[in-house]
């Protein structure tokens, strides 16, 4: 008897199996036959979605391979899902909450509902606030403890509450407000407090405290360090906290735990998560930098393409095919990563957000209801802007022995045009992505008059797929654009391995186990109980903590009881 679809593993499902069939037959199909077979290959497979046009003519697929990733689209019941996840349905199962960063982005007046309550209304609330908040700011109106306006703005926050915000401020840099000057404090080592705040003038510097559970080891490591830094640069006074630090959480109880005023809480809700929130009130740094209407018009960039997402026939749906064809090439052609090439500097961050909305959301190994998944999940993004990149790791992937399929990201303006700058960026785009699909025969290569004994080294065998991804110029709505595409690229990827791309239970165990050392550390006495090499490390770390001078007893050599 068939198992019904629901309880059959991912890779016994007749179109996965259809897939993998079909995969044996055209594995060693080049991209040189498939473009020589078709000449209109290059204009057929392209798409606009909104302001972004794709070539992905250069994935090794044929127009059958197509079809069938579309069946198994349409098997996996994708069309539901999206639908329950508009709906507000608590798609985000272990954790048993809604996903509707999509709220995030919806026009004023639209109704978006959790748990039957229409929340656009809430959100944009915060949105009025926060723009009255970033007027003040930007005006010079809201003055600090000694009465200077605001010149500086930390925002302190890790993970979903700083890669999003980080990008975001480098992305944006050229619509930002350059009389203010914007850092970014995440990591527990204090080095990046410390560096962060060096030349700045505490009378003059607004912390953000980003944190949705307001309970995260580094940012409230770094907050306390930031409210002492303050306050003994402001003479001691404890009253200087109200007018240099805001928040930002879902959390009320604890920001007012801390000392913040929670008229100065900027909120946001427990059905957006984490990686998903740079487009809330977590997006305040980039509303203080860039100012209300542009963050509007990244609000309406996100809501343009989802929109698109939700309702454009699969066939034509840009984040459906992308999130498809890398599963294709993931699952079924065995790639095991992803470079994402944006041939744009604003855009230097864009592949360090992209690792956390990825591969936090689809770094899983069971399925929705808990069984081991027996197919592989997320693939490792990773990625540099071009050209630096070519200079460095692209020699792996014209010739080396692994599969990397490229997203290249490029735009047909400069935000900053100089001289043939531009030109001869988009040149290295469209050359790396035709150089990796066709690459270079040995026929090719003699031909040149290369020595037989050289000619091994400079064959390039092509083959290698990639999407080209274009638009105008680096808009703010351009922006939001893009990151929707691979919010909803994710989407796609969750819903094919039925996993749940909303939880994070993979950083649990670590943290866990840091909460246990650290005491043992601080204290620098007491027994220890972990592991032979755990304990060896601690001990190591304690004896040379002592010997710095500090006032921890050093303790016994390996081996012995302390
Ligand atoms: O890394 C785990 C995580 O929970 C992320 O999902 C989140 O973005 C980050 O920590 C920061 O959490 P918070 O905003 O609650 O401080």
């Amino acid at each position: 008897m068939t198992k019904p679809p629901s309880l059959q593993r991912l890779t016994q499902r007749p179109a996965w199996k259809d897939l993998a069939a079909h995969c044996d037959e055209v594995r060693n199909l080049h991209l040189r036959t498939l473009f020589a077979d078709d000449p209109g290959r290059g204009e057929r497979l392209t798409l606009t979605a909104v302001d972004l046009f794709l070539d992905y003519s250069k994935n090794r697929v044929s127009d059958q391979t197509l079809d069938l990733l579309l069946r198994l689209a349409k098997a996996s019941d994708l069309e539901g899902r999206i639908e329950a996840m508009f709906r507000g349905e608590r798609i985000n199962a272990t954790e048993g909450r809604s996903v509707m960063h999509v709220a995030l982005r919806a026009p004023k007046g639209s109704t978006m509902l959790v748990d039957g309550q229409n929340v656009v209304p809430e959100v944009q609330a915060v949105l009025e606030k926060m723009t009255g908040f970033s007027m003040r700011i930007r005006s010079g109106q809201w003055k600090g403890h000694t009465g200077k306006p605001i010149r500086n703005v930390v925002n302190i926050g890790i993970g979903g509450s700083d890669l999003g915000p980080v990008m975001a401020y480098d992305a944006l840099m050229h619509y930002s407000e350059r009389g203010l000057t914007f850092r970014f404090v995440s990591n527990l080592d204090g080095s990046d407090f410390v560096e962060a705040t060096r030349d700045l003038d505490p009378a003059e510097t607004l912390f953000i405290v980003a944190s949705k559970t307001f309970s995260t080891l580094e940012t409230m490591t770094n907050a306390q360090s930031a409210r002492d830094w303050l306050v003994s640069g402001l003479g001691g006074d404890d009253r200087a906290v109200a007018s240099h630090f805001v928040a930002v959480s879902t959390n009320a109880e604890k920001v007012s735990a801390f000392g913040i005023d929670t008229a100065n809480m900027f909120g946001f809700w427990d059905w957006v998560g984490g990686r998903y929130s740079m487009d809330s009130a977590i997006g305040l740094s980039t509303m203080l930098a860039v100012g209300p209407e542009h963050f509007r018009s990244l609000l309406q960039g996100f809501h343009r393409m989802d929109e698109h997402f939700r309702t454009a026939p699969f066939s034509k749906n840009m984040p459906v095919l992308m999130g498809l064809l890398s599963i294709w090439n993931n699952n079924f052609l065995g790639a095991q990563t992803v470079a994402v090439l944006p041939y744009e500097q604003y855009l230097k961050r864009f592949p360090a957000y992209l690792q956390q909305l990825t591969m936090e959301s689809n770094g899983k190994r069971v399925t929705l209801d808990g069984r081991p998944v027996d197919h592989q999940t997320s693939p490792i993004y990773w990625g540099e802007p071009g050209t630096n990149g070519q200079h460095s790791f692209y020699q792996l992937i014209h010739q080396g022995t692994r599969l990397i399929p490229c997203d290249f990201i490029a735009f047909d303006h400069a935000l900053g045009p100089l001289g043939r700058h531009h030109d001869l960026l988009l040149a290295n785009v469209f050359a790396q992505a035709g150089a990796l699909a066709f690459g270079k025969t040995a026929e090719e290569v003699k031909a040149e008059g290369t020595p037989d004994s050289l000619v091994p080294h400079r064959v390039f065998e092509g083959n290698r797929p990639s999407n080209v991804i274009l638009a105008d110029r680096l808009t703010p709505e351009v922006l939001g654009q893009l990151i929707a595409l691979y919010e909803h690229i994710v989407f796609v990827q969750g819903a094919i391995w039925n996993i749940d791309s909303f939880d994070q239970w993979g950083v649990e165990l670590g943290k866990a186990l840091a909460q246990r050392i650290i005491p043992e550390l601080e204290d620098g006495t007491g027994p220890l109980d972990h592991d032979s090499s755990t304990n060896n490390l601690i001990r190591r770390y304690r004896r040379s903590k002592g010997r710095r001078g500090s006032r921890i007893p050093i303790s016994p050599p390996d081996g012995e009881t302390p």
